[in-house]
């Protein structure tokens, strides 16, 4: 970005007057004082203006992204495989996943640049619901039920209580719609393993009000403006 662009996005001044004061020996980077007005900043670099350091307001972005199966919930992968970045390349700011979906896993996840909004939904003592439909195995029976809503031993981890529905009831399969309030690694497919029956299609429908609608599967959306005073209302606790 261009030095007298960067000062100016910092809400000091104008970019006019970002290149005078820069003329005039009031602008540092990394230590140094630039005169060179056409000069660029790359990340990392430390400005001071008239001796404070300055940083550039970026604007907050949170998107909804329908992942599909197969993507994995990560910046990069060593392996090469395809990330859920590969969904949203056309933006600019640097967005990074809220929380992590298996690979497997499809439906609703949340991206942002806001490392805030994204640790308060991700901490555990804000109990954010997480909802899902889950395809499972076999029957699932009263009494498996009522563990599951108690909550279940997932290996040194009792689960806390959950919500749970019984949508419909296949020959084979049971689908069923679940919401959790913690966030344990692949712990809906570990509840369902915990009382015998084995997640074969998993997919999040929501996250808070956040809801996955219509939105195609592998296409995203910008939040609404409810959504972000609902998750601004979150943050205020
Ligand atoms: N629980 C799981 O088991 N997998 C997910 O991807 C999300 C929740």
């Amino acid at each position: 970005m261009r030095l007298n662009k960067y000062i100016a996005s910092a809400g000091i001044c104008s970019r006019r007057r970002a290149d005078a004061l820069t003329e005039d020996g009031n602008v540092k980077v990394n230590g140094l004082v630039v005169r060179e007005m056409g000069r660029d900043v790359k990340e990392g670099d430390v400005v001071e203006v008239s001796g404070r350091v300055i940083r550039p307001e970026t604007e907050r972005v949170c998107i909804v992204l329908n992942k599909p199966k197969g993507y994995i919930t990560s910046v990069r992968d060593a392996q090469k495989r395809p990330t859920v970045m590969d969904l949203v390349g056309d933006i600019p700011e640097r967005v990074f996943p809220v929380g992590r979906l298996d690979c497997d896993t499809s439906g609703l996840l949340i991206l942002t640049n806001d490392g805030a909004l994204s640790q308060m939904l991700t901490h555990p003592k804000h109990r954010i619901r997480k909802t899902y439909r889950a395809r499972v195995g076999g029957v699932l029976s009263d009494g498996r039920i009522a563990r599951l809503k108690k909550g279940v031993d997932i290996g040194g981890f009792v689960t806390s209580p959950a919500e749970l529905r019984v949508l419909r009831q296949a020959e084979r399969t049971t689908l069923v719609e679940i919401s959790i309030f913690e966030g344990k690694n692949h712990q809906v497919r570990r509840m369902f393993a915990a009382v015998g029956n084995k997640v074969v299609e998993l997919e999040r429908v929501a996250v808070g009000e956040i809801l996955l609608g219509r939105l195609r599967t592998g296409h995203y959306r910008k939040m609404t403006r409810p959504e972000l005073a609902y998750l601004g209302e979150l943050s205020r606790g």
